[in-house]
């Protein structure tokens, strides 16, 4: 079975999204900023070497990216497609991705970027079940999350300027990648900038 690419800018919606898409496709979701974020907190070589280039926004280097993807796609519960959230964010990372497995859709969430700021400053996690939620648009439910275990997590990184370090690293970087999947004919333009359940059907109609 082929995978599906979650494409869009930071804080489009592509974890929101991931976490309901998974819910019916079955497909594990893979998060490259979440490997990397587990990386660092255990300290690995990989951790110590991406610190930096998170704090300050800026994409961590192809071939640590690749080597890591590499390796999470032999875990025997890849082995029938799986939902990359945050992958490939570069032409070189695409290209190691296509000699390793086949792609069917790439959904591209669009926010235009006067939105990602108030996004990204008022998101907030369960840090039982990572669980995604924002101050305003998707506020935690009254009683903590339906994990039963809530504490609430901040990322390092949701700060004003990261953010803006980060959207320049996604022009710059990942979004001349939407040229290269729409030459392959897969490549599906969602409106993000919508009520978070509209773009969850639109994204399932995509898929069918
Ligand atoms: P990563 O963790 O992947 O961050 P990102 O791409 O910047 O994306 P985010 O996780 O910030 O946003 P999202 O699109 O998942 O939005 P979310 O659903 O949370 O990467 C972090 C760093 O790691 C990078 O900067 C880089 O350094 C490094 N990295 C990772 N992958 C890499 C790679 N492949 N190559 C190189 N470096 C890499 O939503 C955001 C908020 O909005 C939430 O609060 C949510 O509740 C809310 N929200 C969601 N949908 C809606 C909606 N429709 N309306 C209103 N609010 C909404």
């Amino acid at each position: 079975m082929s995978s599906i690419v979650l494409f869009g800018p930071p804080g489009a919606g592509k974890g929101t999204q991931a976490e309901r898409i998974t819910e019916t496709t079955g497909l594990p979701q893979i998060s490259t900023g979440d490997m990397l974020r587990a990386a660092v907190k255990a300290g690995t070589e990989t951790g110590v070497l991406a610190k930096s280039y998170m704090e300050s926004g800026q994409l961590v280097p192809d071939e640590v990216i690749i080597d890591l993807i590499k390796e999470r796609i032999t875990h025997p519960d890849a082995a029938h497609g799986v939902m990359f959230d945050g992958f490939p964010r570069t032409v070189p990372q695409a290209e190691a991705l296509a000699s390793i497995t086949s792609v069917s859709h790439v959904i591209a969430i669009e926010v235009p970027d006067d939105r990602i700021v108030e996004r990204i400053c008022g998101r907030y996690s369960c840090g039982g079940c990572g669980s995604v939620y924002h101050d305003t648009f998707n506020p935690v439910p009254e009683n903590g999350c339906d994990c039963g275990s809530w504490i609430e997590k901040r990322r390092a990184d949701d700060n004003e300027d990261t953010v803006m370090s980060r959207l320049s690293a996604y022009h710059a970087q990942t979004s001349p990648l939407a040229n290269w999947y729409q030459a392959k004919g897969i490549f599906h333009q969602i409106d993000g900038n919508r009520g978070i359940d509209d773009i969850t059907q639109d994204i399932l109609r995509a898929l069918e």
